[in-house]
């Protein structure tokens, strides 16, 4: 997809297949409504009221207009003026987008930008723009049979309107969504890709192709003898029941510009890289403590975390951002066979400390803690874990807000904000160590479940992981409930990569 501006007041003028513009539910057209609707002859304020209420999100196709250049002019409801704000700005602009697809039209121009919008910037907007474009043309098709080709989604070029004045910030906010919408679109079909064809291997291969593409990330991928000689013995323990070799995924990305800030993270850690972790599991079937049958595809998601890394190291490689960034995903199958671990069975982590594993489909936080481990190697200023990693967190926060827990009350400050600019929201439960008896084992140093059962699921699974992240600055996502859809739009969302990549800009462009 290719976005670019134009700056025209005469926006009768414009050649373009379909032709975006607003209206409020009171019945008050956009600015740029208002000229289509003289240029006309009152052929918008002819439905308005009638074929068409404005209410958010809905889209209301004209055709041929006398006086408009444009083949059809696409009408977005904006709700009412007085509550518009950049969420319904959102919606409105992914329901244009969705409309252009299901016209298939192969270019599209939107004025929707040059609406005022309280609380939100322009580059934001755009930014937002950009990203409903992909997320409206993505579509799934890999493991397809006969796809139809008529499916195929058309549109190739977006223009978007706007005042010559914002027209940088516009540009820029284009080119962090295009890269955004690309991330959450690879985010996505690793996501929905069966686990018989996403393998560990499968995503090793994916690193290392991901690695081709860019000079600025280097890649390796570890296979069992060199994850045995780091001694990761929790992370090994997890994979040990399955056919699938395991894989230890490391993503090195370096922007230029980097060469100083590099030299100074080797004294300090304030200047050091960002690291994020990524769960791996291409598929959990919870072992020996066995899940129940029903919905156990939808386990094939649980590498979502290791998908978002994925997603935030291709958009960053494509946007050239200055900083410094490593990928990490520990990744592996979790199977009962012969082989596999059993409930009451000790393993050794890379840390030194051992635990007992009282329930084998408490997995994810086995394989994290030894990556946790690893990434002190880098010296990082920050490390941030993605993880499906309790059904807990989806009791507590449904599928609305990402789980995030920080010991640390700025780094937790500063991914909330992140997550509500990027309107990928993330709420803050607690890491504290009032939770950390519920851990104790008679066996090991800690068992890898609480004693209480599954109260407090998802704050008990971090506190596990918070003792292997205690040399540097960490935080933990719980993308249970957010990385997928169910229903009958199943599938991945490319959640949480909005989130991280404006938590990324932010670091490096002092604040969006
Ligand atoms: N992958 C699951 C968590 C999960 C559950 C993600 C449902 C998405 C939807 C994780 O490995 C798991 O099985 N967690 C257990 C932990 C429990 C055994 C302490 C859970 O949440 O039930
Ligand atoms: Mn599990
Ligand atoms: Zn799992």
């Amino acid at each position: 997809m290719e976005f670019s501006t134009q700056s025209t007041q005469a926006i009768h003028q414009v050649k373009t297949s379909a032709l975006v513009v607003g209206v409020f539910s009171d019945g008050q057209l956009s600015a740029a409504a208002d000229i289509i609707n003289r240029a006309s002859d009152g052929a918008i304020k002819a439905v308005v009221g009638q074929d068409f209420l404005g209410a958010v999100g809905e889209t209301l196709v004209l055709r041929h207009l006398s006086g408009v250049r444009a083949l059809r002019v696409v009408l977005v409801g904006l709700g009412k003026q007085a509550d518009f704000n950049v969420k319904t700005f959102a919606k409105a602009e992914q329901a244009a987008a969705r409309q252009c697809i299901s016209l298939r039209v192969a270019d599209a121009c939107s004025a929707l930008l040059s609406l005022a919008c309280p609380g939100s910037d322009t580059r934001q907007r755009a930014r937002l723009s950009a990203q409903a474009h992909w997320q409206a043309a993505y579509f799934y098709d890999a493991t397809i049979g006969k796809p139809d080709p008529a499916r195929k989604p058309k549109l190739r070029k977006i223009t978007v309107l706007c005042d010559k004045a914002e027209d940088k910030a516009v540009a820029l906010g284009l080119s962090e969504g295009d890269a955004l919408g690309q991330g959450m679109s690879l985010t996505r079909t690793l996501g929905n890709l069966p686990s018989n064809i996403c393998t560990p291997t499968y995503l090793g291969n994916q690193a290392r192709a991901l690695g081709r593409q860019f000079k600025t990330l280097k890649v390796s991928v570890l296979e069992k003898k060199q994850i045995e000689a780091l001694g990761m013995g929790s992370f090994l323990s997890v994979g040990q029941g399955s056919a699938q070799a395991p894989r230890f995924i490391v993503m090195h990305y370096k922007g230029s510009g980097m060469a100083k800030a590099s030299a100074k993270s080797k004294t300090g850690q304030a200047n050091g890289p960002i690291v994020l972790v990524g769960k791996g599991i291409t598929f959990d079937t919870g072992g020996i403590s066995i899940k129940p049958s029903a919905a156990m595809d939808e386990m094939k998601y649980d590498m979502c975390g290791a998908a978002s890394v994925f997603g935030v190291m291709l958009a960053v490689a494509k946007l050239e951002w200055p900083g410094e960034l490593i990928g990490l995903v520990p990744a592996c199958e979790n199977m009962p066979s012969g082989n596999a671990i059993k409930p009451g069975d000790v393993v050794t982590s890379m840390s030194g400390q051992t635990i007992e594993i009282l329930n084998t489909d408490a997995e994810g936080r086995l394989i994290l803690c030894d990556a946790l481990t690893y990434a002190e190697r880098f010296k990082p200023s920050t490390v941030i874990d993605i993880a499906t990693l309790t059904g807990a967190c989806i009791v507590a926060l449904g599928s609305v807000n990402t789980g995030l827990f920080s010991p640390d009350d700025a780094l937790a400050d500063e991914l909330v904000t992140a997550s509500r600019r990027a309107l990928d929201p993330a709420w803050r439960l607690p890491v504290e160590d009032e939770y950390q008896d519920a851990l104790k084992s008679n066996f090991a140093d800690m068992a890898n479940i609480g004693n209480a059962g599954p109260k407090g699921g998802a704050v008990t699974a971090a506190c596990f992981l918070a003792r292997f992240a205690k040399a540097y600055r960490w935080a933990h996502l719980d993308i249970a409930g957010t990385s997928w859809l169910s229903g009958p739009q199943k599938g991945a969302s490319g959640r949480p990569v909005p989130l991280l990549l404006e938590f990324l800009l932010n670091k490096t462009q002092g604040g969006a």
